[in-house]
């Protein structure tokens, strides 16, 4: 029994209900392994909406959206820091920056347009403007811009208002903490020069709608929580949004193995980079398992 009084009670059908609407609205998957994880969180949520009953709660995420998303909070993994792999933002610096660089300035195309799709409390989106700055420099005629969106409103918040505790700074240098963060009392707020990069915008990924076109697109440790088949979608999707001799960034554990897309793929600094072809008639379907 909780404080307030409540022994909130979830069956097993009920739980099975909720995976799901939550799969079926935001794409994210409770296998098995998630379950016990899932079911705590709800018990929590319903404790908190002084719920008893399974059902009362599903009634309530069914009809009302601003109910389902204070539920899906307590659901999303959220875990982040900057430069979170520092391999890949020093290929990112060293190949991928100045490879973009070099074809722009000769295409006199002046823009360069970022996506941190799933970008939790902006660590990652600071990290690119923070690359983008170090690698470009400031005289560049370069203007780059990052649009950086979650499906949490919550992260969004903390994403906005930029300020960061030691921990998720770690793999940051003395130099580039002084350079592009203000010490406040214990934390660090990102400076306006990274701030002015980036824009935050909120988005589900499950309905991702176009955006536009762009040179990068970073979409790391978010769609592990997704099914097989929302996965290729959305990584058919990325390529389409990608403009030729763009690039892809995923997680570790994240591939484009099976996906009926062609990236061309190099090892940078130990990094797997995925880059569109620039060829447009090099992008054909391919066999599957291809491109792994
Ligand atoms: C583990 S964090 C990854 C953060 C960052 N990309 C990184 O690699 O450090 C996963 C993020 O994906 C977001 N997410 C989960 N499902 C999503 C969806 N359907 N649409 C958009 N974002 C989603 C979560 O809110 C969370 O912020």
């Amino acid at each position: 029994m909780s404080e307030a009084g409540i022994n909130p009670v979830l069956t097993d059908h009920e739980a099975r209900e909720l995976r799901l609407l939550i799969e079926q609205r935001s794409g994210i998957v409770f296998d098995e392994s998630r379950e016990r994880f899932l079911t705590s969180r709800v018990l929590e949520q319903m404790e908190r909406k002084g719920l008893t009953y399974g059902a009362e709660l599903l009634r309530l995420v069914r009809c009302s959206n601003v109910e389902f998303d204070s539920m899906l909070e307590r659901l999303l993994t959220q875990e982040t820091s900057f430069l979170r792999y520092p391999a890949l933002f020093s290929a990112f610096q060293q190949h991928v920056l100045p490879d973009l660089q070099e074809r722009k300035l000769r295409d006199r195309d002046h823009a360069l347009r970022i996506l941190s799709a799933g970008c939790a409390s902006g660590e990652e989106p600071y990290s690119i403007a923070l690359s983008v700055c170090e690698a470009v420099g400031p005289r560049a005629e370069l203007e780059a811009s990052i649009m950086a969106t979650d499906i949490s409103h919550e992260a969004l918040e903390r994403a906005e208002r930029g300020v960061y505790g030691r921990r998720v700074l770690a793999n940051l240098s003395s130099a580039q903490i002084s350079n592009y963060f203000s010490k406040v009392e214990d934390s660090y707020e990102v400076k306006p020069q990274l701030r002015s990069m980036v824009k935050f915008a909120p988005m589900n990924l499950a309905q991702l709608m176009y955006l536009g076109r762009f040179d990068c697109i970073f979409c790391m440790n978010v769609m592990i929580y997704f099914g097989a088949e929302l996965r290729s979608n959305l990584i058919q999707s990325f390529h389409r949004y990608l403009e030729p001799g763009g690039y892809l960034f995923l997680g570790h554990a994240e591939s484009v193995a099976n996906i009926p897309v062609k990236f061309n793929q190099t090892i940078m600094n130990g990094t797997r980079l995925l880059q569109k072809p620039l060829d447009q008639s090099a992008c054909h379907i391919r066999a599957a398992g291809d491109g792994r």
